[in-house]
């Protein structure tokens, strides 16, 4: 009878915190619906969802321009306090889950879902910020996230890439193509690299803008946050580049 009792209290417990606590806690902060054999969901970013729940985005208009189910789209909402968020997603099921999770978490009027291709995107000169969370790598993304910065003041970019280091024997390092294989011969250290590769993001965004805007523009590095380890000498980084026009 004691047992039966005490499940009570803690379900009557759980659906107390999860109606009342918004705002308070960040675990407890938001909540989601989806339906996992049709969106994507990794917990394994819970860092940096926790890194921009702490952002302040007061007043500013962010792009999500891989938004999911709302994983960084609800936390610029709910706590780093979005003046407004556009969230572009083209899997429908993701799409009919973030509009969901934007009701229940009581942010949907400062939220536009862009459903569809987000290359398409039919906006421009309105980003403070555009978050750009797809890995292995948001490289198609890029011109599209350049175009959203306002032209006048620019904006911060949080570009996500799975950055691969070199083996320590470089001979064994497999031949590839690929643009986020960095070979640098000796040993480097993980941060070496990812610092190589975010001047080189540096260097082609501001190429980006460039072609863009027709004008020059200058890129600070603001910081490269670890988020995960993706596989054996694969990392999960976040590049925070600000962009100003000169
Ligand atoms: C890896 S998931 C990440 C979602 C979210 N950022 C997160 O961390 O949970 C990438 C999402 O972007 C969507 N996506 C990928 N390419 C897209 C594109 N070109 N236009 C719109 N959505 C896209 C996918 O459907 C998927 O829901």
């Amino acid at each position: 009878k004691n047992q039966k009792a005490l499940l009570y209290f803690f379900i009557f417990l759980f659906y107390f915190i999860k109606t009342y606590s918004f705002g308070c806690f960040p675990f407890f902060a938001f909540s989601y619906e989806f339906d996992v054999t049709k969106c994507m969901f990794s917990a394994g970013n819970i860092t940096e969802k926790l890194r921009v729940a702490a952002f302040d985005c007061r007043g500013q208009t962010v792009v999500d321009l891989y938004a999911g189910i709302g994983y960084f789209t609800l936390p610029y909402l709910v706590h780093a306090g979005a003046h407004h968020v556009h969230a572009c997603e083209w899997n429908p099921d993701a799409v009919e889950a973030l509009k969901k999770n934007l009701v229940s978490n009581r942010v949907s009027d400062r939220c536009t879902v862009h459903q569809g291709d987000n290359r398409q995107l039919q906006l421009s000169d309105v980003a403070d910020r555009v978050n750009l969370g797809l890995i292995p790598s948001s490289e198609d993304g890029w011109p599209v996230a350049c175009r959203l910065l306002k032209k006048s003041t620019g904006g911060i970019l949080h570009i996500h890439q799975n950055v691969t280091s070199p083996f320590s024997n470089t001979a064994n390092f497999p031949a590839t193509d690929d643009a986020t294989t960095l070979r640098i011969s000796g040993r480097t250290s993980d941060r070496e690299i990812w610092q190589a590769w975010a001047d080189d993001t540096a260097n082609r965004i501001r190429c980006h803008l460039k072609d863009i805007s027709g004008t020059t523009w200058i890129t600070n590095i603001q910081h490269i946050e670890h988020v995960k380890s993706y596989a054996p000498h694969v990392n999960h980084v976040v590049l925070d580049l600000e962009c100003r026009p000169a």
